[in-house]
């Protein structure tokens, strides 16, 4: 039995072997000739001189190796009442097909291809069939409004743009379709054409010209084979929120994405090819992309596309009659959902009514996992959870528990220890290393390991200026936290204006810009204040121009409606309050952080630099007519 010190060390004195060594899991059409390529100036890539495919590795070779009867994809959506089952041989036709339609029409390795679509298996089709033919596709997540789109459209150029007409929210119906023409129109780029994946709850009009129906597109067309790209070809694009408004484009490159996620699995997951693994999550965000569709998929395991909540589709069972009904082994889901089943059903009492024998243990990741929640899960459900942290820069665990290799000892709060890949390092404000127990910047010695990102779409400079520039020969998380005399990672709050809202990442920046331009304001800010359920919440502060005198609530009311219009409903923006002055340093900064100490009731130092302390009272009376702090 080697542990998880054994492995880590084993990388830690020859990281090459051991990245060759996990590579020769993944079927390569030609072996690359080393793991790690140093590109200068601290760029790195991995894999590059390989030649591979990711359709193949997470799909063709299992039906050659045998599992073209297992089922590779599973649609369980309480919302529409159905299941679906999708075996590997289907799953290949059914790739093989759209590829050859996509490159029937033009669409050529390079191309970026924008995903638009719920949680439907043509979802990881579309995503599947782009690799297949070495297209680069971007997936936008549905919550985000036009303007997001547009945005992404413009950053990544695609050919084309497959969506769906509508996804289903409970009690709703997200009208997809007006949302993709309204972003086109307001996009400078235009793409060549639009597949339309039409769903029977409701059919979309067609754009004659540009779109083209799902199914109508790929008859009698010649399926497409895999085509072989190099090991550092970008796999796919999937924008972050930074701290203004235009979002961040991750890359993926291809050879480091597959030995990674497949790595994962089994020393993280614990699952073996065969079982079924479980992330309920959605295809727009990294969660999705590594583990609802590429990893699982890679190592040879069932996955579930879950079209659902936590609660009230139907109830507070539902993740317990999914893992029992489909004999799930290790279950994915963010904190934020468990606390919204803790409040429907505190005592656990659905539990009971499912067998979940065949569940082994609990991982749970987007934002920070409070104990009370770790603590209320592990009673109900009597299996091990584990709290683990990355980001959609990594693509994968950089933090977490060994399962497959070690059970290390739970400590409430920490997501554990460093995976095998990273060098984690405390670092004060000058970059040096601080000591076990003391609070600082978490930032990792490069390179980084293969499956994380390479740089920013387009936009090297930025990718130095938000990752390399502040800690010179590091990638810096933008989370601040400390690391126990155990070696055990704490992660306690993030350096920058990125809040997570529900397991989502949103940038405060980016609600700024949009509130800024109703034509009443004349500054303003947004905070992220705790909250019980989704960890926290964004509320807005704006001022006035001078002579505006409209009622206050109805401006308020203009601003909900902007951020929801632009950004969209996932940014969770229902809370703002008109106040005078906003507090700032002499030097004109806004103090962000003491507005969030007021908000959550918390002690806090008055800032020496503050212009004013008065404006404090005042941030504090606004905020109590909006009943913060709670309580
Ligand atoms: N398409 C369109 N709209 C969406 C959407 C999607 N894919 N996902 C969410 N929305 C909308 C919701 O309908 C809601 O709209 P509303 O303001 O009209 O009610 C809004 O965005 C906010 O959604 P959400 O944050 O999901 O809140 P909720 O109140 O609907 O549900 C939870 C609360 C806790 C149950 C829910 O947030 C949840 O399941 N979270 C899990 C988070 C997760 O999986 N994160 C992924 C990272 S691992
Ligand atoms: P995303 O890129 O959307 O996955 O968001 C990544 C950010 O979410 C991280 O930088 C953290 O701020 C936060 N986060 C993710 N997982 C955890 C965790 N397990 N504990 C604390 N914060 C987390």
């Amino acid at each position: 039995m080697t542990t998880y010190a054994e492995t880590y060390q084993s990388w830690k004195t020859d990281p090459e072997t051991f990245w060759m060594q996990a590579a020769e899991a993944i079927d390569w059409d030609e072996k690359p000739s080393q793991a790690l390529f140093d590109r200068g100036g601290d760029l790195y890539e991995w894999f590059a001189d390989g030649k591979v495919n990711t359709c193949w590795n997470a799909v063709d070779r299992h039906v050659e190796n045998g599992r073209g009867a297992q089922v590779a994809i599973i649609h369980d959506s309480p919302i529409t009442g159905t299941t679906r089952k999708i075996t590997f041989a289907e799953l290949r036709n059914r790739v093989a097909t759209l590829a050859g339609a996509l490159r029937a029409r033009g669409v050529e390795k390079g191309d970026r291809v924008i995903i638009y679509m719920p949680m439907v298996p043509e979802a990881l089709e579309a995503m599947l069939a782009c690799g297949r033919i070495g297209a680069i596709h971007s997936v936008v997540f549905g919550g985000f409004a036009a303007h997001e789109l547009a945005v992404r459209i413009d950053d990544a150029q695609p050919k084309a743009i497959i969506a769906a007409s509508c996804g289903l929210e409970p009690g709703r119906v997200v009208h997809y379709k007006p949302l993709l023409d309204g972003a086109i129109e307001q996009a400078a780029h235009k793409p060549d054409f639009c597949v339309i994946f039409q769903r029977e709850q409701e059919v979309a009009k067609l754009e004659e010209g540009r779109d083209v129906d799902w199914h109508a597109f790929q008859y009698g067309v010649e399926p497409a084979d895999c085509l072989p790209v190099e090991g550092n070809h970008p796999s796919y694009i999937l924008y972050t929120s930074g701290t203004t408004g235009q979002p961040k484009g991750v890359v993926r490159h291809t050879g480091g994405h597959l030995v990674a996620l497949n790595w994962s699995m089994k020393n993280i997951y614990n699952v073996d090819p065969g079982d079924t693994f479980w992330a309920a999550s959605d295809v727009g965000w990294v969660v999705g992309h590594s583990y609802i569709c590429y990893a699982p998929l890679i190592h040879g395991n069932t996955t579930i596309v879950f079209e659902g909540k936590p609660v009230g589709t139907p109830d507070a069972g539902t993740f317990w009659r999914v893992i029992s009904e489909h004999n799930v082994r290790s279950f994915f889901t963010a904190p934020t959902a468990f606390r919204a089943v803790k409040r429907d059903d505190p005592k656990g009492e659905f539990v009971g009514k499912y067998d979940l024998s065949a569940l082994r243990a609990v991982y749970l990741a987007g934002e920070r996992a409070d104990p009370d929640t770790i603590n209320w899960a592990a009673n109900v459900l009597g299996k091990p959870i584990y709290d683990h942290w990355w980001q959609t820069e990594t693509g994968w665990t950089i933090a977490g528990m060994p399962a497959g290799i070690e059970a290390l000892p739970v400590k409430l709060g920490s997501p554990t220890v460093p995976m095998p890949g990273y060098d984690v390092q405390i670092l004060d404000e000058a970059g040096h290393p601080m000591k076990p127990g003391e609070l600082g910047a978490i930032a990792v010695r490069l390179p980084l390991p293969p499956g994380t990102l390479p740089t920013l779409w387009n936009a090297e400079d930025r990718f130095r200026k938000s990752y390399l520039d502040h800690f010179p020969g590091y990638y810096e998380t933008g989370d601040a936290g400390m690391i126990d005399e155990d070696g055990y990672l704490y992660i306690m709050a993030r350096t920058d204006d990125v809040i997570n809202v529900a397991g989502h990442r949103l940038s405060t920046g980016a609600m700024e810009e949009v509130l800024a331009n109703h034509p009443d304001v004349a500054e303003c800010a947004v905070i992220g204040i705790s909250d019980e359920l989704k960890g926290q919440l964004p509320v807005g502060f704006v001022c006035l121009t001078t002579g505006v005198n409209r009622p206050h609530d109805e401006i308020v009311k203009e601003c909900v409606a902007m951020v929801r219009d632009q950004i969209g409903p996932v940014a969770a923006f229902k809370l703002a309050c008109v106040v005078d002055r906003l507090p700032k340093t002499r030097s004109g900064k806004i103090l962000r952080a003491t507005m969030v100490k007021i908000a959550d009731g918390e002690e806090f130092r008055m800032p020496a630099t503050i212009d004013d302390p008065a404006i404090l009272d005042e941030i504090a009376a606004a905020l109590k007519t909006i009943g913060y702090p709670r309580g």
